[in-house]
């Protein structure tokens, strides 16, 4: 029987993951199997998926949405980067124990570094949002370079909050201010600009000034398939340089877990390359 390995989220139905994973297998030799467990909408029942999946022959699992903090609750070992985004996106059975890690930072980071090529050592970024998504990349970019990042959310004392709390983890070449969307803080000159809320999952515009995106080298949408969101269009109406939706962080972040589970690190080109989907 082939190991067996899953994404469990509520609603699962639109995930990409089996269709990654599996061309990862694929082109990789691996023999395993990969499917999508709808987790359900009741609060607290990860556990009893896990358990059920584990015993069934399950090897391990990718966590998404609304799950990923539950699932970090539910391991006995835990990364720091996981414990830092308080979330897990990947699990791995061994034996009794669950192991648990937050790949979607590192995805993101690799995205932007290798696979857009927009180097991110000494980079100024705006980081937009102050949730999960947002959290789970302050460290990662900071360990990538970042010389300085702004984190700028609707709700201003929550991103101050965030840049509080995560400036000591961030090291020391890399200064961290919150600010709201529409403060003087978000007027200066900035290399990348991520859209972190879940704005565009609703189709909302953010209320950002328009010199924040003014020529900006990246302006980077971590949601996808949407093709040009209001954030990509308010880039490119501020004369971006450069727009990206996050199906490279979504296929990166699979080539991490996969790597970590199965211990070879799958190419991501030709993948992203299939799911990509114009941006207009
Ligand atoms: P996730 O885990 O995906 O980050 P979340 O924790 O619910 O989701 O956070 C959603 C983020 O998107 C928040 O930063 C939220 O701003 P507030 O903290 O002010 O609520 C932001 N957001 C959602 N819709 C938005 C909108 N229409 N305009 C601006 N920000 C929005």
């Amino acid at each position: 029987m082939p190991d067996r390995y899953a994404v469990i989220g509520h609603p699962i139905a639109h995930s990409q993951s089996p269709l990654i994973h599996g061309l990862f297998a694929q082109a990789t030799g691996q023999q395993l199997t990969y499917e999508a467990i709808d987790g359900g909408d009741r609060p607290g029942g990860l556990a009893r998926v896990l358990e059920a999946f584990r015993a069934d022959g399950g090897r391990g699992v990718n966590v998404t949405l609304p799950f990923k903090l539950e699932a970090l609750a539910c391991a006995g070992e835990a990364d720091e980067a996981a414990r830092l985004a308080g979330a897990a996106n990947a699990l791995r059975f061994e034996g009794e124990r669950i192991q648990a890690r937050n790949f979607d930072g590192a995805g993101l980071v690799r995205d932007i570094a290798v696979n857009l090529a927009v180097p991110l050592r000494a980079a100024r970024v705006l980081l937009l949002g102050a949730g999960g998504a947002a959290r789970g990349a302050i460290v990662p970019l900071a360990r990538a370079g970042a010389g300085r990042i702004v984190i700028a959310n609707r709700t201003a004392d929550k991103a101050r909050q965030l840049a509080f709390d995560f400036a000591p983890h961030a090291g020391k070449g890399c200064a961290i201010a919150g600010a709201g969307l529409g403060e003087d803080e978000l007027g200066g000159a900035f290399d990348v600009v991520i859209n972190a809320t879940s704005a565009s999952l609703a189709g909302a515009a953010l209320q950002l000034p328009v010199r924040s995106l003014a020529g900006v080298p990246l302006a980077y949408d971590m949601v996808y398939g949407k093709g040009l969101t209001p954030f990509l269009r308010q880039a490119q109406a501020a004369g971006a340089r450069r727009l990206a939706d996050g199906i490279g962080m979504l296929v990166e972040q699979a080539a991490e877990a996969f790597a970590w589970w199965r211990g070879v690190r799958p190419e991501t080109a030709p993948v992203i390359a299939q799911l990509a989907k114009p941006l207009v």
